[in-house]
């Protein structure tokens, strides 16, 4: 049957396709089947989605997702919290820092499904009564930001170094806050909070 390129015989779509999976040494398919290696990678052969519990800011949330949303996602577009900014999203800028069990993540660049059962603090998570957390006051009272984007993964970031115990002098807390860019320059200032801070807990 004619259909080939350049008057070269025509070779069927299957034998084309295990031609070149073979030619870079992958794990040829038998019988329409993923191979073992890939399985749980093939969307059409797996599970697309979890149900997922954690609790965040203190309260029990759940939720179905999609295996690839990340905890950034999971917040802003499934559980109603956008405090938590995107700014990169690959892990660059530290704008969705958020604690997880106690811990710094950037949530853009962990899975959701990854933190079942976990225990999740976003910035809408550290006032408490009406009141400000000491780190966000003294953003305030400091002057630690301009256009705000950065600052939730600031002082998420900062109410952990300070937790850490990472405040020993303003080097100190430049380095442990490195994570968190400001395109805005504030980190004079946003050392500064931290510093103070650091000193009245
Ligand atoms: Fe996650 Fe930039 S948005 S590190
Ligand atoms: Fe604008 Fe930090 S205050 S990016």
């Amino acid at each position: 049957m004619p259909g080939g390129f350049g008057g070269a015989p025509a070779i069927g779509r299957r034998r084309f396709m295990v031609m070149s999976t073979a030619a870079v040494g992958l794990p040829v398919p038998v019988s329409g089947s993923a191979p073992r290696s890939l399985r749980g990678l093939a969307p059409a052969e797996s599970s697309t989605t979890s149900t997922i519990g954690l609790t965040v800011n203190g309260e029990q949330r759940s939720a179905v997702v999609d295996n690839r949303t990340s905890l950034l996602d999971l917040l802003r577009e499934h559980l109603g919290l956008p405090g938590t900014k995107k700014g990169c999203d690959q892990g660059a800028c530290g704008a969705c820092t958020v604690l997880v069990d106690g811990r710094r993540v950037n949530s853009c660049l962990t899975f959701a499904v990854m933190h079942d059962g976990a225990r999740v603090t976003t910035i809408e998570g550290l006032a408490h009564g009406g009141r400000l957390h000491p780190l966000q006051q003294a953003f305030i009272d400091h002057d630690g930001l301009q256009c705000g984007y950065c600052t939730p993964g600031q002082i998420v970031s900062g109410v952990a170094c300070i937790a850490e115990g990472h405040t020993a002098s303003r080097e100190e807390i430049r380095e442990w806050m490195s994570g968190n860019l400001c395109r805005c320059g504030a980190y004079t200032n946003i050392v500064t909070a931290i510093e103070q801070t650091a000193k009245e807990a």
